[in-house]
């Protein structure tokens, strides 16, 4: 047999050359490449792979909208923007020990004990651990059915036998395809998995989630792919020293993307956070230097948090700028906003910020936040307690307008905040209905006479 035509992958990005290479010239990481079987070249592959329908008239094709569906965990429908979808294939990314496997098995049993027939599929674990498991977080349903196999055409047999209403694979960098003789976890491996599971979902209507690894850096595990083929990608982030774990949509075919569902891993497994805005601020101590509470957007609702920052005397040649949650450029920008407006050396210093409960966030929103907090402790003053400042700041130190202020200020003012520094605009600002007293500023230069 003439042996199959080999290619080399990128194992990061899934770029594909004939020839090695040191350099990815698409994701530019080095040593990466990987020579793998070319899966057009296998005779026969083809078989299976193919929807089988005819082209239709758009205005003929039926669809139907009420085929969606809730896990009965309020944040998990809320990212997925409503519930399940019928047929939708769900990327769920994370880093290793997040709580994945944890949260996909909480909503199978959610939906097992509604009496639908639920499969989970390990390929990392035994059906003792996940048992083990499910005691913890009390999924043992007998609805809820686990298998361990890694092989795809023993587990899209079983799928067929029993029929499930929803379908987990944990996870796609552990299944493996003997039409493919690279090893599982390759590009092609994870690939030609996440088609097949792709192509049975959309056949047969069943919605299949789908754990993926990431890699250091905190992408997804192999190729880039694998988010162009699924309809939805979620993350997990946070981190193993804090409890709270936040689920984002960053695609979603069926809902907003960036939204974001709130957990708290505690001793019985996940567990929802509905007033995120007091589960981040409830260990913010009274009138200390540094601190600030900014009402930011994530995904579509408003969440007050709390952001840090200590400014100290450099010691050694160039300032140091360490940043957590917060975006490391943008906060030397600002600080040369800073120094131009007011004309003091706060370039010169070491900068130390935090975004408190490892929460991150990017949106320019917070940028006030970043420039008060900063302020406070190089200044040495505290900023009042019940004070939340929000808005976008410009190069010559304007203040601009950020998006969905109504939302933002109401959140603050339900959280019992009774300042709000906020964007100066010709359009006016939200109604002063909310027991919350609302400071328009123009310009860095008036901050400071309303900051403290
Ligand atoms: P897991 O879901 O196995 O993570 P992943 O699948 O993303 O790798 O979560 C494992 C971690 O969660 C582990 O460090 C223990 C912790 N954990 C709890 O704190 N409480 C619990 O009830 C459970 C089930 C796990
Ligand atoms: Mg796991």
């Amino acid at each position: 047999m003439k042996p199959a035509k080999t290619v080399f992958f990128c194992q990061d990005c899934g770029y594909q050359s004939a020839k090695w290479l040191g350099k990815c010239p698409a994701c530019g990481t080095w040593n990466r490449f990987v020579e793998e079987e070319e899966p057009a070249a296998i005779p026969g592959r083809d078989a299976g792979l193919s929807f089988d329908t005819p082209p239709l008239p758009i205005n003929e094709i039926v669809a139907e909208e009420g085929d969606r569906f809730e896990t009965g965990i309020e944040e998990v429908d809320r990212v997925l923007g409503g519930g399940i979808v019928g047929g939708s294939v769900i990327l769920v990314g994370g880093e290793p020990g997040i709580g994945k496997s944890t949260l996909l098995l909480q909503v199978l049993q959610n939906l097992a004990v509604r009496g639908s027939k639920v499969l989970y599929i390990s390929g990392e674990e035994s059906a003792k651990q996940i048992r083990l498991r499910g005691q913890r977080v009390s999924a043992l349903s007998g609805n809820l059915l686990v298998l361990t196999e890694i092989s795809i055409e023993k587990i899209l047999q079983h799928v067929r036998d029993i029929q499930p209403k929803i379908l987990v694979v944990d996870s796609i960098q552990t299944t493996y395809t003997s039409s493919l003789s690279s090893a599982p976890g390759s590009v092609g491996q994870v690939r030609e998995g996440a088609q097949q599971f792709v192509l049975l979902a959309k056949k047969t209507g069943l919605p299949v989630f789908i754990i993926g690894h990431v890699t250091k850096d905190g992408a997804i595990a192999g190729p880039k792919i694998l988010e162009h083929m699924v309809d939805t990608v979620l993350y997990f982030e946070g981190d193993s020293g804090h409890p709270y774990r936040i689920i984002r949509a960053i695609k979603n075919r069926y809902g907003p993307t960036n939204e974001v569902g709130v957990f708290e891993m505690g001793d019985s497994g996940l567990k929802e956070v509905l007033n995120p805005s007091s589960f981040f601020l409830n260990e913010r101590p009274d009138g200390t230097v540094g601190s600030v509470v900014v009402p930011s957007i994530e995904g579509t609702r408003p969440i007050l948090i709390e952001i840090q920052s200590l400014v100290g005397t450099n010691l050694f040649g160039t300032p140091r700028r360490t940043t957590i949650g917060v975006d490391h450029n943008r906060v030397s920008l600002l600080t040369s906003v800073m120094d131009k407006v007011w004309g003091k050396n706060i370039c010169g210093h070491d900068i130390f910020l935090n975004v408190t409960g490892g929460i991150k966030v990017d949106e320019p929103a917070v940028d006030l936040g970043v420039v008060s907090a900063i302020l406070s402790s190089f200044l040495d003053r505290p900023i009042g307690p019940q004070t939340v400042v929000l808005g976008e700041v410009g190069l010559t130190g304007e203040i601009r307008r950020v998006s969905q202020i109504e939302e933002r200020v109401r959140e603050a003012a339900r959280m019992g905040f009774t300042r709000c520094l906020l964007p100066q605009t010709r359009k006016g600002n939200p109604s002063a209905s909310h027991q919350i007293k609302l400071i328009p500023i123009g310009n860095l230069r008036q901050l400071m006479e309303h900051l403290f």
